[in-house]
């Protein structure tokens, strides 16, 4: 060996002193590149193998990045693997941030600070469950028909201007001049996509021009034949992505078909999975990870695991997945099941891999994580002070009112995400041929329907509910407020518009729409709302916004949100904001709450909540995370002719809207049940109870039935 082992002694989060090593070989060029006769790479001359993991620093307070990769490198990992979100770093065509959490520059230097090189994937498109793949929203405002991921030189045009800034930051980094940087990703398993060889080649020349031979390009598709032919481009080393539970020597036999030598590379390998809201999470087994891990390695591959550390979509980063007809947002919580949890937390799949990696690379002499030690701050109490639909709601957060006959999609209102509340006048009762009403709309993708100001239903996209019967709403206010719940990520439906669109009473289209947007990014307006206002149950009169304070008398830790027994919403902690929460589909129950949000001494809570307000007003600052919540079946009631409650159980997802955590308290339970999701069709409810629920629960679920029956017929 020619290198030489520079040893850095660094002091810091895992508490001891610990080596890194990196390679610095002084007999030949820095660099990174494939050795075709060998069937490996070779690091500034020298044959290298990586066993990587991925970790994208946007999903993680800057604060935590060098405690993230030093446990990820004390798993024996000599690498990690980051994309690049163009969204964050060009969220208006003409600002760039790459400051705070954006300071990419920042992230790869720890990287290399603590012993590990780094693979990245500027995209442009990137997938990895975000808003829209990672591409602005905007490039939907300013060319309304742009063809993503094709070579529309409208498209292309913000394409090289974003990887030229990506480059000027990021150059600097790669192997050839000194940095981290070995490889860097073409594209984002385009083969998924499309097939257009055009395309891929341009993306490789403008990647080509940047990188040079300062570092290896790649490209990774599933191990699809047609995928990984449709993904690769000559002159782009090509690889593969599978997860456990598959023929590893099957899948890498695909990879050759295209790239018949070099070394084996798995790109993405998967040791946890993505969870959406409204279905069980998702989890893979430590076991399995282990064994695929090891027969990869075993054949000389060199591995990525995706993801290592998963972190959070804060804010209103998450994407979405779906198509023509079916659409499920993820959850806030990129936990993944990753080998370190949400808050960075080594799970024993951590020391399993770790096993593995020790039998092929050599150990470094780090003290391995512990847990970290949890906030249990207890509960919050909330203040009503707002009603975002009421007058000063409208002013505080409200843009100007638009008028058009058609409605505009949030993209042409210039909002990226948040609400829009769009209104109309119905006509008198002799326009519309029958009775009663059904208003039908394309939501995207969730829209609470008032008539006369008054909740009456909801539209959602999830559960394909785009028809609601409407009694007597003539000569009075409709109106729709619709939130985005996240662009899709992936798939044929990339062009993911938000708002609604055929929109129609009785097959009528209406007159003339009044649209109010609501920016909901911050929550400093409230600085001077001194108002108290009554919120209470379901909310009737749109969403609410409350605040409450706790006390923190120690150095903050991190904490979880305990979310049980609202509605829907989003969480802010100090004006940062945590994200989506929705306890009453689940699984997500509780918020990661980093300590770097969170100070000694007095700190705020913020909700905005749209759609329900427990009697007890509290959420509760616990030190474990519930993410869990699975295992529910739907009871559907309707009343039949003769007025009396038929219930049955199902188990449709589809028709699921509210859910319980069997682990709740009961009290929790009762208050979830007391909400009741009404279709406009009379007299109808679902109700979402664990399978394993005990006689108890039933007997008093009947009870709470009733008594939501009496007051059902007591509104009417
Ligand atoms: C590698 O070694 C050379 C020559 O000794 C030195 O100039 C350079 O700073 C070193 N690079 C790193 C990354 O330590
Ligand atoms: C895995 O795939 C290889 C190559 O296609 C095949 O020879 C082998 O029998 C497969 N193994 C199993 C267990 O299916
Ligand atoms: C590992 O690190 C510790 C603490 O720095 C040191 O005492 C020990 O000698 C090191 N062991 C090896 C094998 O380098
Ligand atoms: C649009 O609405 C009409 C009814 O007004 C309906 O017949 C048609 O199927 C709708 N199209 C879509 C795409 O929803
Ligand atoms: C609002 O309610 C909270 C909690 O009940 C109370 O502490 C606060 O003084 C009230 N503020 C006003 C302006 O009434």
């Amino acid at each position: 060996m020619w290198s030489i082992l520079l040893t850095l002694a660094v002091t810091g989060i895992l508490g001891e002193v610990v080596n890194v090593h990196v390679n610095n070989n002084t007999q030949s060029e820095l660099g990174f590149e494939v050795d075709y006769d060998n069937n490996q790479f070779l690091l500034d001359g020298q044959p290298f193998r990586y066993v990587s993991g991925s970790f994208h620093y946007f999903r993680c307070p800057r604060q935590y990045w060098r405690n993230r990769l030093r446990k990820i490198r004390a798993a024996g990992l000599n690498a990690v693997s980051t994309y690049v979100e163009w969204s964050l770093h060009q969220p208006t065509v003409d600002t760039w941030d790459w400051s705070g959490d954006a300071d990419l520059v920042q992230f790869l230097k720890i990287a290399q600070e603590e012993g590990l090189f780094v693979l990245l994937r500027p995209g442009p498109y990137i997938c990895a469950e975000r808003d829209f793949g990672g591409f602005p929203y905007w490039l939907l405002t300013r060319v309304p028909d742009i063809n993503l991921r094709t070579t529309d030189k409208r498209y292309m045009l913000y394409v090289e201007t974003y990887l030229t800034e990506v480059f000027k930051k990021v150059s600097p980094y790669l192997r050839g001049n000194g940095g981290p940087i070995i490889m860097v990703q073409v594209e984002n398993e385009y083969g998924s996509y499309s097939c257009d060889v055009e395309y891929m080649t341009q993306l490789r020349d403008i990647m080509k021009k940047h990188v040079g031979t300062k570092a290896l390009l790649y490209t990774t598709d599933g191990s699809i034949e047609n995928m990984i032919r449709c993904g690769s481009v000559p002159g782009v080393y090509a690889t593969v992505d599978f997860g456990t539970n598959t023929n590893v020597t099957k899948n890498f036999e695909i990879m050759r078909k295209y790239q018949p030598r070099g070394p084996l590379v798995n790109s993405e390998f998967y040791p946890g999975w993505l969870t959406h809201w409204q279905e069980p999470f998702q989890r893979v087994k430590a076991v399995a990870v282990a064994e695929t891990l090891n027969e990869m390695l075993s054949l000389g591959a060199s591995v990525n695991m995706y993801m290592f550390y998963g972190g959070t979509n804060f804010g209103y980063t998450a994407g979405a997945n779906g198509g023509e007809n079916t659409y499920s947002p993820q959850l806030t919580s990129y936990d993944y099941d990753a080998p370190l949890t949400e808050a960075g937390d080594p799970t024993p799949k951590y020391f399993d891999i770790r096993n593995v990696v020790s039998k092929y690379l050599q150990l470094p002499n780090m003290t391995v994580p512990t847990v970290s030690p949890k906030g249990n701050y207890g509960p919050v109490v909330l203040s009503p002070i707002l009603k975002l639909l009421e007058e000063t709601g409208r002013q505080l957060f409200g843009t100007a009112v638009v008028q058009t006959s058609d409605p505009l999609t949030f993209e042409a209102l210039g909002l990226p995400h948040w609400l829009v509340l769009y209104e109309t006048n119905v006509e008198p009762k002799q326009q519309y041929p029958s009775d009663p009403a059904i208003l039908h709309a394309m939501v995207r993708d969730r829209g609470l329907v008032y008539v006369d100001d008054y909740l009456i239903g909801t539209l959602s996209r999830i559960n394909n509910i785009y028809d609601l019967v409407v009694e007597q709403p003539y000569e009075q206010k409709l109106g729709i407020l619709v939130e985005n719940q996240g662009r899709l990520n992936y798939g044929f439906g990339l062009h993911d518009f938000k708002g609604l669109s055929n929109v129609s009473l009785n097959n009528i289209p209406f007159g003339l729409w009044r649209m109010t947007g609501f920016r909901l990014d911050s929550v400093k307006p409230l600085f001077y709302v001194e108002s108290n206002v009554s919120a209470s149950g379901t909310l009737y009169d749109g969403p609410v916004i409350l605040r409450g304070g706790f006390t923190i008398s120690d150095q903050p830790m991190d904490t979880y949100l305990n979310t049980a027994g609202w509605g829907k919403g989003v969480a802010f902690v100090n004006g940062r904001n945590l994200g989506r929460y929705w306890p009453l589909v689940g699984p997500q129950i509780t918020l990661y709450v980093p300590a770097a949000f969170l100070r000694t001494g007095d700190n705020e809570l913020v909700l905005i909540e749209l759609e329900y307000v427990p009697n007890s007003k509290r959420m509760r600052l616990q030190n474990e995370p519930i993410l869990n919540l699975e295992q529910y079946s739907v009871m559907d009631c309707q009343q039949n002719e003769e007025h009396v409650f038929e219930c049955r159980e199902q188990n449709l997802r589809k028709n699921l809207e509210v859910s319980i955590d069997e682990r709740m308290e009961m009290d929790i339970i009762l208050e979830n049940l007391q909400w009741s999701s009404r279709y406009g069709l009379k007299g109808r409810y679902y109700y979402l109870i664990p399978c394993t629920s005990s006689y108890e629960t039933w007997t008093k679920l009947s009870n709470i039935y009733e008594k939501d029956t009496k007051q059902q017929n007591m509104i009417q």
